[in-house]
């Protein structure tokens, strides 16, 4: 196998060399001399998926929730929601996208379990909403949200008319029972919303 790194590869065998307990297949892969080499060129910032058997090292996990707000949030308490959103998922590398439509949410987290839960506990215990129902938690081997911390969408009553086909679920907030009931509804319209920005 050695001398066969590809890209993909390289980014785990960096991981493994910061001490993980994937070392040992990584040197069976790319040779130990390799290693030191791999983890300089891609030190930084990276994501690390893959272990040498293309299994995910990390468990990387996608979560949907719905939830009402307290109150009809202005445009700054959005504003901070988002900002402390950036602050806390970008060194935990929870990526997503959060959509607001008359008082009620729909979010969708992405990342490594351990982060999404730890993240989705602060956002549990938020004042400024209740009801949260978790309509997907599902295991993924990438991001499908991964160009935001996490992006934004408002709601508005041009985004029916574009999409009237979804509008029922999201035109008077979002209807968690319908959306619970049409099983990948809730990834369709978030999917549909990130294209929208
Ligand atoms: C609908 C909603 C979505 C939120 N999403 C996130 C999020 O993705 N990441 C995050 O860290 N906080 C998020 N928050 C904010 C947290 O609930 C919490 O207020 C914040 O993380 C507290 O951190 P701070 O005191 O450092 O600002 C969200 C809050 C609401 C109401």
């Amino acid at each position: 196998m050695e001398g066969k790194l590809s890209l993909e590869q390289a980014p785990m065998i960096a991981y493994a060399g910061a001490g993980c307990p994937h070392y040992n297949h990584a040197e069976k892969l790319i040779g130990r001399r390799n290693i030191p080499s791999v983890c300089a060129a891609f030190e930084g910032g990276l994501q690390f998926r893959y272990h040498p058997h293309g299994e995910p090292i990390m468990s990387m996990i996608q979560l949907i929730y719905v939830s009402t707000a307290n109150h009809l949030l202005s445009e700054l308490e959005i504003r901070q929601i988002l900002d402390s959103s950036i602050r806390h998922n970008t060194p935990q590398e929870v990526t997503g996208l959060l959509l607001y439509s008359d008082g009620s949410f729909m979010q969708v987290l992405e990342g490594d379990e351990a982060a999404v839960n730890e993240t989705m506990s602060r956002i549990e215990r938020d004042p400024l909403h209740h009801g949260i129902i978790v309509l997907e938690r599902t295991t993924v081997t990438s991001r499908e949200f991964g160009t935001w911390a996490m992006g934004f969408h408002g709601v508005t009553t041009a985004d029916a008319t574009k999409w009237p086909a979804y509008a029922p679920f999201f035109e008077s907030g979002f209807d968690a029972k319908a959306i619970d009931a049409k099983s990948g509804v809730a990834l369709d319209i978030l999917h549909h919303f990130a294209q929208a920005d």
